[in-house]
């Protein structure tokens, strides 16, 4: 399986904050935010990610990711010229999807929750359909709304619906069959003059091939195109990392976990970052 990372908005509901800088390498606590994706789907078992970026800022994200050698893992990158929608990914990226599956997670969602990693490992393994994940809010009509009927089998989805049939949105994270590249093919633009994720998971709906996982109350889906939302998700990630003593999305140690680094090599990422706490965090774990 293959992953795509689309970090091409240019986040301009955080200017000035976000001017310098694409918003997906602004900080949330302690790590860039783009940290959060990439172990999303690293925790799905993928490790051949392609990062999709605005022309401005692929050179901090190479700057900031490499070529991911140093994690055991393959960055590589691509651009979006314009903001044609999410589905527009698949386009962009057609010859590096090639023959396989793919997921693809856009890289402003913040995912935490206890159970996450097994869902994302057994949803990993699928080749056949589409898997996205349903999480209830309480403003469905500002995302994709899901719909399900008395088996909570999904029956309707609709992007940011004015009467949303459901609370459950649709969050930003989407598991798909190789056949989804000839189906973005089909799509047009919607009255805002994006490529819809929605559309295309409409498709997958009506052929019956759409799987609606739902993340549980306990769950922690994180918005940060806000202020006040980037502040809320730092400060959620600090109170569990104090708390437990342990790193949220801590690349280099997701990767240690996964086998993809050695004791050694994950030594040697601490010696860079030794002045402060996430060095000696990725220390104190080689110790473990
Ligand atoms: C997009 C999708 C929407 C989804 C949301 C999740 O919204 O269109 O279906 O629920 O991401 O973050 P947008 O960021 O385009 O407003």
């Amino acid at each position: 399986m293959k992953g795509i990372i689309l970090a091409a908005g240019a986040g301009s509901r955080l200017y000035p904050a976000s001017l310098p800088i694409s918003k997906i390498l602004l900080p949330v606590y302690d790590k860039p935010m783009i940290y959060y994706p990439i172990t999303t789907l690293l925790l799905a078992g993928i490790k051949d990610i392609l990062i999709i970026t605005n022309p401005l800022d692929i050179d901090n994200f190479k700057k900031v990711l490499g070529d991911g050698s140093q994690i055991g893992v393959k960055f590589s990158y691509a651009i979006q010229e314009i903001p044609k929608g999410i589905a527009d990914s698949f386009l962009i990226a057609e010859d590096f999807i090639g023959n396989s599956p793919v997921a693809l997670v856009l890289g402003d969602n913040i995912f935490h929750g206890f159970g996450f990693s097994s869902m994302l490992k057994e949803v990993g393994k699928r080749d056949f359909g589409a898997t996205v994940f349903g999480y209830q809010v309480q403003d469905p009509e500002r995302f994709g709304v899901v719909e399900f009927d008395k088996n909570n089998k999904a029956i309707s989805i609709e992007e940011k619906p004015k009467n949303p049939k459901s609370n459950y949105a649709v969050t930003g994270l989407y598991f798909y069959d190789n056949n989804v590249i000839e189906y973005a093919k089909t799509l047009k633009p919607s009255q805002r003059g994006e490529l819809e994720i929605t559309d295309l998971n409409k498709i997958y709906l009506e052929k019956n091939q759409l799987k609606v996982e739902i993340l549980g109350r306990g769950f922690a889906w994180l918005d940060t195109g806000t202020f006040e939302s980037l502040l809320q998700a730092a400060n959620f990630v600090q109170s569990m990392e104090i708390n437990t003593g342990m790193k949220i999305a801590s690349i280099e140690e997701v990767a240690y976990r996964m086998g993809y680094i050695s004791k050694e090599q994950l030594l040697e990422i601490s010696k860079k970052y030794k002045q402060n706490g996430y060095g000696k965090y990725l220390e104190k774990i080689v110790k473990l």
